[in-house]
C-alpha cells in the first residue's frame, strides 16, 4: 500500500486542550484511509496570543509553536500576510483551527485549506459564546460541528457533526465538559475526513 504523508499546522489562542488531543491522537501515526497509509505529522502550532496556556502544552509534546501577536500588526491584513509567511515554508496540506480566537480573511483562505471546530451545531449559535447560548437556549440536543473555513463566521461547509441529547436539569460546567469530550471524539476523526 502507498503511503502519504499529510502535514498539519494548527492555530491557537488560549487554552489549547483540543490542539493537545489532535497531537495526541494524530501526531506521528499512520492511517488507513480508502486503502492508502495516510501518516500526519503536526509539523508546528501557531498561537496569535503570547500569554496562551497552549503555548506550554505544545512545547511540552515536543512541537514547534510559533507565536504571531495580533496586536503587533495595525491591519488584519498585514497580520495575515505575516502568517501566510511563516506557514508557507512550513507546507502544510490542511490547516486546523482550535480555539483560534480571530476571523480571518479571504486573503489566508484563499491560500491554505483551513478547518474550523465549534461548540454547536451550526448553523445555530454562531460566534465566540456558543456554548452559553447553546445552554441556555430550550434545544435538548446540543453537540459539535467541524467545518471547512471560509470568509464568513463559522459559515463554511459541514465536514461532521456530533450530537447528544442533555438532561435540561445539567449544570453549565457539566454541560461544558460533556461539549468538549465531543469535540476531542469529532475532531480528529473529522481531520482524517478533510484530509482524505
Ligand atoms: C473549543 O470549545 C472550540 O470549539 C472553540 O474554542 C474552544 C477552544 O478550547 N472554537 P481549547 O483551547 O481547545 O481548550
Amino acid at each position: 500500500m502507498a503511503t502519504t504523508n499529510k502535514r498539519l499546522v494548527i492555530l491557537f489562542s488560549g487554552n489549547g486542550s483540543n490542539m493537545e488531543n489532535i497531537i495526541h491522537k494524530l501526531h506521528h501515526k499512520e492511517f488507513v484511509v480508502n486503502g492508502n497509509i495516510m501518516k500526519v505529522d503536526i509539523v508546528a502550532c501557531v498561537s496569535n496570543n503570547k500569554e496562551a496556556f497552549g503555548i506550554q502544552r505544545a512545547k511540552n509534546l515536543n512541537i514547534d509553536c510559533l507565536i504571531v501577536p495580533h496586536k503587533d500588526f495595525a491591519t488584519r491584513e498585514d497580520f495575515e500576510t505575516t502568517l501566510i509567511e511563516k506557514i508557507t515554508p512550513l507546507k502544510p496540506d490542511l490547516i486546523v483551527l482550535a480555539g483560534f480566537m480571530r476571523i480571518l480573511s479571504p486573503l489566508f483562505v484563499s491560500v491554505f485549506k483551513s478547518i474550523n471546530i465549534h461548540p454547536s451545531l451550526l448553523p445555530k449559535f454562531k460566534g465566540a459564546n456558543a456554548i452559553q447560548e447553546s445552554f441556555d437556549s430550550s434545544d435538548r440536543e446540543v453537540g459539535v460541528s467541524a467545518h471547512w473555513v471560509n470568509e464568513e463566521l463559522d459559515s463554511g461547509a459541514m465536514i461532521m457533526q456530533a450530537k447528544r441529547i442533555r438532561d435540561m436539569d445539567e449544570d453549565f460546567e457539566y454541560f461544558s465538559s460533556k461539549i468538549h469530550e465531543l469535540e476531542y471524539e469529532l475532531y480528529p476523526q473529522a481531520i482524517l475526513k478533510a484530509l482524505n
